[in-house]
């Protein structure tokens, strides 16, 4: 009864340990969750005010399927004040997140059989939308001292005439690496030389970024405006993830027919969170900024923890929420209570466990040498996780 593309779904390995981190804390068990995807921080008064004003004035009907014009005018005017980018509303379609754009995209471009590149360590889901769509996830393998980034060299050796789209996430999901505008100018020098592929720029992070300017492939090669699609939306850089708001920007053809997809599949996202998203971009930014201070203090405090305990391997990251340590060294070892711990799940679940620390397994991120840590949590609730895994780390020896 169940179709051959929802059984060759993987299930989340992110949604496994973050189940059982609830059902332990549900039995009362002292658990600290660093493994959420989202920022610990309210709304911003002013995008919940806009809200509150869209229901009480009564905009409560479908709008235009991609979104209406008044958002769609602040996304090109925030693309012109932000990015330096000329994105006219007509190449812009609002989507219910950031993840549905991703997905509409892939079904837009992506035929049976098609090669998407994907950088690893990646976000879970852009393998599994690419097999949604058909088409074969190629995961590129990138190195830790290079701070997880895909180079000219890596890229050029994946391409194949059958590479019909590269996915490109800065910063990124789960590395919190960074590019900078020199090292995507060094990507689009060897794109050029493929001029059918699709460019899928996932901006997400945008707004948390610490050390330097965000740097996107359209600021590096305008030239490649005609077949990249920029995704963006308001759930990091605003604490916005439960209104389900983001967009696609990109050229008219690929806009359209995601607009169709969206047209038959969801319609527009939520009428009064478009209103939501339109204060925020029209609105002050000072809110963003002062998330996105909170979380430097906190990457600098948890990146000094992380770097204190022995053999764990990791690079200061400069943007998103996320540490990504290598704990291959501890992939051979054994628990005090006699556990083999081999993967990086069988050590998340050690942690868990044990210490009442959920994070997240690489292998879910296609780099079984790591795990992630998601520093959206508060000072106190890292302090402590801090000192656990300290503890917990020390426990463990080497097998055999
Ligand atoms: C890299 C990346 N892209 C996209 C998304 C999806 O965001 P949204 O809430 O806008 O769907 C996430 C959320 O975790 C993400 O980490």
């Amino acid at each position: 009864m169940i179709s051959k593309r929802a059984r060759q779904l993987s299930p989340s390995e992110t949604l496994r340990i973050s189940a059982k981190a609830k059902e332990l804390a549900r039995r009362g068990e002292s658990i600290i969750s660093l493994s959420a995807g989202e920022p610990d921080f309210k709304t911003p008064d002013h995008i919940c005010r806009a809200a509150i004003r869209a229901i009480d004035e009564g905009f409560h009907g479908y709008t235009m399927n991609a979104g209406t014009p008044e958002l769609r005018e602040a996304i090109s005017e925030k693309l012109k004040r932000d990015n330096g980018l000329e994105v006219s509303p007509e190449r812009i379609v609002v989507s219910n997140g950031a993840k549905q754009s991703i997905g509409f995209t892939l079904l837009a471009t992506v035929d049976p059989g098609d090669e998407v590149l994907i950088p690893s360590p990646y976000w879970v889901s852009y393998p599994e939308m690419v097999k949604l769509a058909d088409g074969k996830p190629v995961p590129v393998k990138t190195s830790l001292e290079n701070h997880y980034k895909l180079t000219p060299e890596l890229l050029d050796e994946k391409l194949t005439s059958k590479t019909r789209a590269l996915i490109l996430c800065s910063p990124s999901n789960p590395t919190g690496t960074r590019y900078s505008n020199e090292e995507l100018k060094q990507l689009a020098e060897v794109l050029r030389n493929y001029p059918d592929l699709l460019i899928l720029s996932d901006e997400i992070y945008e707004y948390i970024v610490f050390d330097g300017e965000h740097a996107g492939i359209l600021q590096a090669a305008p030239d490649l405006a005609d077949r990249t699609v920029l995704v963006n939306g308001f759930s990091k850089g605003f604490a916005m993830t439960g209104w389900r708001l983001g967009y696609a920007a990109g050229p008219e053809e690929v806009i359209s027919a995601l607009a169709k997809i969206q047209s038959q599949e969801t319609s527009a996202p939520s009428s009064i969170s478009q209103k939501a998203g339109e204060a925020a971009y029209r609105g002050p930014l000072d809110p963003v900024h002062a998330m996105r201070e909170q979380f430097k203090k906190r990457r600098d405090f948890i990146v000094d923890a992380i770097k204190e305990i022995p053999g764990l391997n990791c690079f200061t990251p400069s943007g998103a929420f996320y540490l990504f340590p290598d704990c291959s060294r501890y992939l051979d070892s054994t628990s005090p209570s006699g556990k083999s711990i081999r993967t990086s799940t069988d050590l998340c679940l050690y942690l868990l466990d044990e210490y009442g620390v959920a994070a997240v397994p690489g292998d879910a991120f296609g780099e079984p040498n790591g795990f992630r840590i998601s520093y959206a949590a508060s000072m106190e609730q890292l302090e402590e996780a801090a000192r656990r895994l300290k503890e917990g780390f020390s426990r463990l020896s080497k097998s055999h």
